[in-house]
């Protein structure tokens, strides 16, 4: 079956073994990611949360800051405007207009119109300000507009009254009052400008169902600021100057442009008297309606509204703040906003800013998870490896060794595996070689013995036949040839019977280093060892040591001929003693001859392994010397290097305990 897919999913697999060698590295991986992945995520949420509150706290601020600033300059305007409403009321002029008779100096009204009118010019740069001068009663004597450059007379009607109670309330105590108050449409009526503030109310989503003040639409909001006109304990009226707020959006810009302020509204009761808040078509939304919700807290309690607010068709973050007139009432409101598709904006940057952050936090995790893993996860590989090879040598391959490429720890327990190993198959090889020799020693042991006896009847007989004095001096000849031979066989068997084991030990305390001496005294005179000088380095503190001193004499004697024999050309031998650990000393023989092949060193304790020509070697030497230093419970060892050299140890037990063998344990002490 043809598989489309097939090339492409060997190619992934291939490429994700080759990403994560080690199943536990993907694992891992999976792991740093998710923690990653979580605490970023996390920490991404508690930080947008924060953001997003000191947000909302800043622009909170922000308003409240806004809102001081409005205030101030609505108290600022109406402060200048009660500067104004003073002065004129100490007007001589003014005063005069009420006191002379008829008209005080004035020919006719019309004069003291036009004089009010010069006096007022120039005095308020922008917004409709309206000066009036009412009599006692509140009847209007006087009153001007001035609209920004222009100053316009305004005719009055007499069939109504100016007669506000802010007004009233100057006149009577004889102080001055200001404050922003509703002006009446009859009041407005009395000066013409009913026109001027009406303001009709419009349908606002979510405004109350009726007006706050039923006095909406017609009625004008204004910054008033009454003096009363009085002298020597009489009032004549009072001079009003207001600044009407409908329809004009100086102050409100004002605070806008030079406060900074986003939008800015002044309310008369709950409707849009002056504000430069748009509607969806571009317009000023004057005549719209305050939202139930903030007019009720703000014209019904009292307090002021902070937060997030729809305004007109959007939403804005906003402060409300109460109007008072000069009773204390509340009239109206005074409003700041900015709008919150700025900060909506701030924050989705913000948001998005730190998604991408926490994202490109875990996109890193995860990149760097991939080398950090699989530095962790490589001393895992390499115990693997330590698995395999202990598997290897559990089916019997003791060569296997375990590869250390990591330090730390698995590199340790690679090495001392391999450090096991190595001494566990020296150790199989020693047993097996020391079996080997133990077999062979058998079978050479009851070959000696039962070569023995012939040899010794043989040797007697020819013995007994040579002394026949009167045979020829052929067969004299003869005998002699055949005891010596006769001879050198029984030397044989007596060696293959110290090799076996199978001679006595005549053990004593005993001076090994005076033992050498002697022994080396009389050796080096032999032509043997005329091109061999011998170094003798002996440790003084030697123990005494528990031996056959004839044994250990053949033993000594073999390995320095064996070594002389190395060195056909001469050289040095040196032998070394050393007390050692235990209870045992250690002899050392070592010459600079030829050296011994590797792969002979497993047979070098066999019986009859020679190298030396036929005639020259038996091959017996140290198999003798095995069986003598196995009998001394002792071990022997050689290191040889090919053209350097050859070093014999031989190490004994100081003490050697006879009463052990005669139990029986023959293997601990041939061992
Ligand atoms: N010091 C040495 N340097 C190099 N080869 C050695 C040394 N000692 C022993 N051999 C090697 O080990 C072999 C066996 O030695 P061993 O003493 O058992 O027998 P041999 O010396 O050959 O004969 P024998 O000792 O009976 O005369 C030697 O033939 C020689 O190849
Ligand atoms: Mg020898």
């Amino acid at each position: 079956m043809i598989d489309p897919s097939q090339p492409y999913s060997n190619w992934f697999i291939r490429f994700f073994k080759q990403l994560f060698p080690a199943p536990f590295q993907f694992t891992l991986v999976v792991a740093f990611s998710l923690v990653a992945a979580l605490s970023f995520g996390v920490g991404a949420w508690v930080i947008s949360r924060t953001i997003d509150q000191y947000l909302v706290t800043s622009m909170t601020e922000r308003v409240s800051r806004d809102m001081r600033l409005a205030q101030a300059f609505y108290v600022d305007h109406l402060k200048w405007i009660e500067d104004i409403t003073v002065r004129l009321a100490k007007e001589p002029n003014v005063l005069g207009f009420f006191q002379g008779k008829p008209m005080g100096g004035w020919q006719t009204t019309s004069d003291f119109r036009a004089y009010l009118s010069t006096q007022m010019r120039g005095l308020f740069d922008q917004g409709n300000h309206v000066v009036v001068i009412v009599d006692r009663e509140g009847k209007v004597k006087a009153a001007v507009l001035v609209e920004t450059a222009n100053v316009i007379i305004l005719e009055h009607d007499t069939r109504y009254s100016f007669a506000l109670p802010i007004v009233q309330k100057a006149i009577q105590e004889r102080e001055i009052f200001s404050a922003t108050e509703i002006i009446p449409e009859e009041a407005l009526l009395s000066i013409r400008l009913a026109e001027k503030a009406r303001i009709p109310i419009l349908d606002t989503p979510r405004a109350a169902p009726q007006p706050y003040d039923p006095r909406e639409g017609s009625a004008g909001l204004a910054l008033v600021s009454v003096a009363p006109l009085h002298q020597k304990g009489q009032t004549f009226g009072a001079v009003v100057v207001f600044h009407l707020i409908n329809n004009d959006f100086t102050l409100v810009d004002r605070i806008k442009t030079v406060a900074g302020v986003d939008t800015v509204t002044i309310f008369l009761g709950d409707q849009r008297v002056s504000t430069n808040v748009l509607t969806e078509q571009g317009k000023r939304a004057i005549g719209t309606r305050l939202s139930a919700e903030v007019g009720e807290v703000v014209l019904y309690k009292g307090e002021s509204f902070v937060g997030p607010a729809f305004v007109v068709n959007q939403n804005y973050i906003t402060r409300y703040d109460p109007l008072y007139d000069h009773q204390g009432n509340i009239i109206g409101i005074l409003y700041v906003g900015a709008s919150q598709g700025r900060f909506l904006r701030l924050l989705t940057a913000f948001n998005r800013q730190v998604a991408l952050i926490a994202l490109a936090s875990i996109l890193i995790t995860f990149v760097l998870a991939i080398p950090v893993s699989g530095y962790i996860t490589r001393p895992l590989g390499e115990l693997r490896k330590l698995v395999q090879t202990s598997q290897k040598v559990s089916q019997g391959d003791l060569s296997a060794r375990a590869p250390v490429n990591v330090g730390g720890e698995v590199g340790l327990v690679a090495s001392s595996f391999n450090t096991m190993l190595d001494t566990l198959q020296s150790t199989q090889d020693k047993l097996i070689q020391s079996e080997k020799l133990a077999s062979l020693g058998q079978l050479a042991a009851g070959v000696a013995h039962e070569l023995n006896n012939p040899l010794a009847t043989i040797l007697l007989y020819a013995d007994i036949l040579r002394r026949e004095s009167a045979l020829d001096l052929q067969y004299q000849t003869d005998l002699e040839t055949i005891i010596n031979k006769t001879l050198r066989c029984k030397q044989i068997v007596s060696g293959l019977l110290n090799f076996a084991r199978q001679t006595q030990v005549n053990a004593q305390p005993t001076s090994v280093n005076d033992l050498i001496q002697e022994l080396i005294e009389i050796e080096k005179r032999h032509t043997r060892y005329e091109k061999i000088v011998f170094n003798l380095e002996l440790e003084a503190a030697l123990p005494l040591a528990e031996l056959d001193a004839a044994q250990f004499r053949e033993v000594l004697l073999n390995l320095i001929h064996n070594a002389a024999d190395a060195m056909p050309d001469g050289g040095k031998i040196t032998i070394r003693t050393a007390a050692k650990p235990d209870d045992m000393i250690a002899v050392e023989v070592q010459d600079e001859g030829k050296g011994i092949p590797p792969e002979h060193l497993s047979k070098l304790f066999t019986p009859f392994f020679t190298t030396k020509p036929v005639g020259k070697g038996t091959g017996l030497g140290l198999a003798i010397i095995y069986g003598i230093v196995k009998m001394h419970r002792g071990q022997i060892n050689v290191q040889s290097e090919v053209g350097r050299g050859t070093t014999f140890t031989i190490s004994l037990p100081i003490k050697l305990n006879l009463h052990r063998e005669s139990q029986g344990e023959e293997g601990i002490i041939g061992g």
